[in-house]
């Protein structure tokens, strides 16, 4: 091993050691993270034979396309063999950042026809998620998805199906589910750290226009350029928009709004942390405030959702917030409330506080007490006195809980590597087509709730 990466890792264990220490978290869970960090550390450093590489094909070379393959290049003996894009002006991109000789193509069954392709990451406007998926796996190939893993509600249980009945790996891309600092929250919550969870409360708010989608449409962009008369092949026939190209998330007919875009990145991260399948009931409204750009997507959204009473946790509701023009700033927060505590995860740091009741009910202060004739206040003063010990009318104090990740911590390449790990090994992804579901369905109930003004019931366990 290279002095330079011993040096590294043993920076980045004393880092994970140090910050969960000192700040008072639990030491199980830090010795936890501590062994976790150190297999994925191992992991990074490994020499991987060159039978044990991992080719593979990017199917939606935009923003995230241009992330994900990235990120899934960092993982060791993993290997770029193609790109499939709409776009011309995207394919002469991937052949200036990858060579001129990159096998590019506008027909994704071009890459799934190559046998020296083991996966593809599917990184494509939504509509297109489940078609791809299930033809990939049916040619016999691994699948990275991006989320939401559907469109529709009604192709979640196809794409489950074609996972199982295929025997490849099918992992969604909501990478906030293999962050070490999730992870925490998860412990901290199943040891009762904030006691029984009763609310969760997840925003997600912006203020800008590259916030609300709107993308630097290219120049050149027309039908021809872009593939349009393919692109609809996965909706309806529609004339050329470069905005429902381009701007996507922001029109129904091929996006899928905040609810697909936002609210489904605080579900993964909800269910992860809490174990849960989903909610019961959905229920959402929204508005359109600012971006009157054409989009037929509201730019304010909130969600209502009830958790039921299940052996994985208490009833609990979760609010989602989504707010496009919020004079905050900006922000997102998971806010996980609990009977003697709140827990926030911002970014993949976690943050506690707690708050205790005192074993003693209330008396006098704000009470109907001082209401009552003097003497029966007399009388209800001394009973309270000799039933209730002065501790037991104290509320009793807990430590704060603060854990950061590491600088320069990567949630995003835990996921890749935990996905290159199940290629490999067989191993089960965190996100498999089940969760991806879990989290893709009550996100989209919600565009149903708002479209058609009703509350959505929802089968945690069935999906449907
Ligand atoms: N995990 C995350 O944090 C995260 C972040 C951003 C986006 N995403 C997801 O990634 C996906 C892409 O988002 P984006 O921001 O990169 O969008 P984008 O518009 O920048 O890129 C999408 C690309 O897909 C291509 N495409 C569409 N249909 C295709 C098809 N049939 N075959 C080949 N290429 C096709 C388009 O040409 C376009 O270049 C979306 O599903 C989005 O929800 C995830």
């Amino acid at each position: 091993m290279k002095k330079d990466s011993l040096n590294s890792r043993r920076k980045f264990l004393q880092q994970i050691g140090a910050t969960s220490f000192a700040l008072g978290a639990a030491p199980f869970v830090s010795l936890a993270l501590s062994e976790k960090a150190e297999e994925r550390m191992l992991h990074y450093e490994r020499r991987v034979a060159p039978n044990d590489k991992i080719r593979i094909g990017v199917i939606g070379y935009g923003v995230q396309g241009h992330f994900d393959l990235d990120t899934a290049l960092k993982v060791p003996g993993v290997e770029l063999a193609g790109i499939c894009d709409l776009y011309n002006g995207r394919l002469e991109n991937a052949k200036e950042l990858h060579g001129k000789d990159l096998f590019t193509t506008v027909n994704y069954k071009e890459l799934l026809d190559r046998k020296d392709i083991d996966a593809v990451l599917i990184c494509t406007t939504d509509c297109w998620h489940a078609r791809i998926t299930i033809d990939a796996l049916a040619k016999g190939k691994h699948v990275y998805c991006e989320k939401p893993m559907v469109f529709r509600l009604s192709e979640g249980h196809p794409v489950i199906a074609a996972a199982q009945k295929s025997g490849k790996v099918l992992q969604v891309g909501s990478q906030r589910v293999s962050s070490i600092g999730y992870a925490k929250a998860r412990d901290l919550l199943a040891a009762g750290e904030i006691g029984s969870l009763n609310m969760v409360n997840a925003v997600y708010d912006r203020q800008s226009s590259i916030g609300a989608w709107e993308y630097t449409i290219p120049p050149d962009a027309d039908a021809l350029t872009t593939h349009w008369d393919t692109f609809i092949e996965a909706t309806q026939k529609m004339a050329f928009d470069a905005k429902k190209f381009f701007w996507w998330r922001a029109f129904k007919e091929v996006g899928t709004g905040v609810a697909g875009d936002l609210f489904v990145h605080l579900l993964s991260g909800t269910h992860f942390i809490t174990g849960s399948k989903g909610p019961e009931s959905i229920y959402s409204t929204g508005q359109l405030s600012y971006w009157k750009d054409g989009r037929n997507m509201p730019d304010v959204m909130s969600g209502v959702m009830q958790y039921p009473d299940c052996k994985e946790h208490r009833a609990f509701q979760l609010t989602l917030q989504v707010n496009f023009i919020s004079g905050t700033g900006g922000q997102e927060i998971i806010r996980l409330v609990g009977s003697e505590g709140v827990m926030e995860v911002r970014d993949n740091d976690i943050f506690v506080k707690h708050s205790l009741m005192p074993e003693a009910p209330g008396f006098g202060g704000y009470d109907s007490v001082f209401t009552f004739p003097k003497r029966m206040q007399q009388q209800l003063q001394q009973e309270y006195d000799a039933r209730w010990t002065a501790a037991q009318r104290k509320a009793p104090r807990k430590e704060d809980v603060v854990f950061r990740v590491p600088d320069g911590y990567d949630e995003h390449l835990d996921h890749f590597t935990g996905f290159f790990d199940a290629v490999r090994t067989g191993k089960p992804v965190t996100e498999d087509a089940v969760f991806g579901f879990r989290a893709a369905g009550p996100a989209l109930a919600c565009n149903e709730s708002y479209f058609n003004k009703k509350i959505m019931k929802w089968d945690p366990v069935a999906m449907r």
